[in-house]
């Protein structure tokens, strides 16, 4: 199988690249998704067998002053890249997001839960959702949530910056999900474009997040177990942490039906944690701050 990828330094874009399947992943540079036709033009040029998604929008906050662009990539650009595909038969992995959702209750969302985004950017995503379906070919959207890796921008390396100059942090406690590392979505794109190839009628709406859900004051707390930071954690409501996008307090996402047609079980986050702090280990080199637990724990 040979797989395109659109998205070049973003985090799951980046994991994917490790694959010998992916043939290319394309960035803003080589593949600007905002011009007419570049979609369809990287497409007819790699002639994949299949497509993963990997480009988006992701700034939430500046989605909410900037939603025309947002729009342009996380809808238009979709669309794009699903109607190229449907036209030539290859099939399609878009990712998605727990932002479609209101974010009420606290039982975990069914992929056929009706969306009522809260902000620009999970509006530009569920119009996203909707081209790509509208497109009609052998689709699968894969909605996920709390995105971390070694690379770009995320909570696990905010938090761990923040820890270089603070011992305490205040940080959000009613905000529940499943941190997923983007390692482990990498992996269940290109196992769900496999078998979207070999069995296109498995197309459709699911969910992929890591377990077990937990707050953000939560996975801070982790955080700093597993990289040996002394940081203490205060739990505040989100609402004494006013941002330009409101969040969602439910993010869970049920994944079942991903485990049940897929064979996909959920991450363990805990472990891709371990993971990226060591890839954050080998970035720093020798002399780093941040240490294993066991390493810190031998030092005691
Ligand atoms: N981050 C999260 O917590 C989170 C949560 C739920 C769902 N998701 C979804 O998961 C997917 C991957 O997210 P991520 O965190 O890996 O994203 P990311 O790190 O922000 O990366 C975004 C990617 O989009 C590409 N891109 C941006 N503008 C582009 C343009 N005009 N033309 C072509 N490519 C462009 C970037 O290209 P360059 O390589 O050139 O920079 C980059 O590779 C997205 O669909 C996102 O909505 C993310």
């Amino acid at each position: 199988m040979r797989v395109l990828v659109f998205g070049h330094s973003g985090q799951v874009a980046s994991e994917l690249r490790r694959d010998a399947r992916v043939i290319a992943g394309l960035g803003r540079a080589a593949c600007d998704l905002t011009q007419p036709g570049a979609a369809e033009a990287a497409i007819a040029q790699h002639r994949p067998d299949a497509v993963i998604n990997a480009a988006a929008w992701t700034a939430v906050d500046e989605a909410e002053t900037h939603e025309t662009a947002a729009f342009a990539l996380n809808a238009g650009a979709a669309g794009d890249i699903a109607r190229a595909c449907a036209g030539r038969g290859i099939p399609l992995v878009h990712l998605s997001t727990d932002y479609v959702f209101a974010g009420t209750g606290t039982a975990p969302w069914q992929p056929e839960a009706k969306p009522a985004p809260l902000g620009a950017y999970g509006r530009s995503k569920l119009a996203g959702e909707e081209q790509v379906r509208a497109a009609a070919g052998a689709h699968v959207i894969l909605r996920t949530a709390w995105v971390f890796s070694a690379h770009g921008r995320n909570f696990v390396k905010t938090m761990l910056r923040l820890a270089e100059t603070r011992d305490k942090l205040d940080v959000v406690e009613d905000q529940i999900g499943g941190p997923t590392p983007a390692d482990a979505i990498a992996e269940a794109c290109l196992s769900i474009a496999g078998q979207l190839l070999a069995a296109p009628e498995k197309t459709g709406t699911y969910h992929f997040s890591g377990a077990p859900e937990l707050s953000w004051a939560g996975f801070a707390r982790e955080i700093f177990k597993q990289a040996d930071k002394p940081v203490s954690i205060t739990g505040i409501p989100g609402s004494a942490y006013p941002t330009p996008a409101q969040r969602p307090l439910n993010s869970r996402l049920d994944c079942q039906q991903t485990e049940a047609v897929f064979g996909l079980a959920r991450p363990d986050w805990r472990a891709g944690l371990g993971r990226v702090l060591a890839g954050l280990r080998r970035q720093a080199g020798p002399g780093n701050h941040i240490r294993p637990q066991h390493e810190g724990k031998k030092q005691q």
